[in-house]
């Protein structure tokens, strides 16, 4: 049994004073057995964010992190920075770093890796855009992206890591994947991991969808044999609605 994460991805939203007004308002929140609650959050704000949930379920998380150790990099924060915040996650390869800020698969490689290193777990993100789905190339384009991004990562690493099936046409579009086509993806992914690693990797690894998912559609979701849980941008940034979420989720457990 995989347990369910729901993790909010704030993207560039709220200030440090709007993210501890919403922690005010979800501290209390129980996420019970076999759910796992985070908020993934602009750096600027992880630091409230940890002292303000240290003796809640919520964790903490990055959105990004640069994959040098250190150096003449303006602007960037590398994992030992992250590490010192003392983060669970980090998110990986979100299709807007790949789309706006060019990242390449190999650059989300050497991320993993920097993450890995320091054990925070890092919630990886692929999908496909639009007309490649339209063209019925969605699976080759998510299988590459999980082959690429994961090169050279033993094993033993697998296991600390999330993987986040982010179909590009659903994010922030209202458009969601429908529960069939993202379980099917999700399946398809966990079936690559068993090709590269084994069946009890496959078995484990928490494969989460994300791309408009919010209380109206989780249950339907989270129903899915092979989702593990979601990935949330606009639907976490209201406290109501990630409250919601939560409860769905713990309702979730299969
Ligand atoms: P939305 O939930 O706003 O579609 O965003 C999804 C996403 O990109 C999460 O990383």
């Amino acid at each position: 049994m995989r347990d369910i994460l729901i993790a909010g991805n704030w993207k560039m939203n709220k200030t440090t004073a709007e993210a501890l007004a919403f922690a005010e308002e979800v501290k209390g929140i129980e996420a019970g057995d076999n759910v796992d609650l985070a908020i993934l959050a602009p750096f600027t704000q992880i630091g409230a964010l940890k002292d303000a949930f240290e003796d809640s379920d919520i964790l903490v998380g990055a959105q990004n992190v640069h994959q040098m150790p250190s150096g003449a990099y303006t602007g960037e924060i590398s994992a030992d920075m992250l590490d010192e915040l003392d983060i669970h996650y980090c998110i990986v390869g979100h299709s807007e770093r790949r789309e706006y800020f060019k990242e390449t698969d190999a650059d989300v490689n050497a991320k993993l890796k920097a993450l890995l290193a320091k054990g925070i777990t890092p919630i990886l993100c692929v999908g496909e855009p639009l007309n490649v789905r339209g063209m019925g190339g969605h699976l080759t384009h998510v299988g590459v992206q999980v082959h690429l991004d994961l090169a050279g990562i033993p094993i033993t690493d697998i296991k600390n890591i999330v993987i986040a099936y982010e179909p590009i046409w659903a994010i922030g579009t209202g458009k969601t994947a429908t529960p069939e086509e993202a379980d099917m993806m999700c399946g398809f992914i966990r079936g690559i991991i068993e090709g590269l690693y084994d069946d009890v990797s496959a078995e484990r690894i928490q494969i989460l969808y994300g791309g408009s998912m919010k209380p109206e559609n989780a249950a339907e979701l989270l129903a899915k044999e092979n989702i593990d849980g979601g990935l949330i941008g606009g639907a976490s940034l209201k406290a109501d609605s990630f409250i919601e979420l939560a409860r769905i989720a713990a309702e979730s457990v299969k």
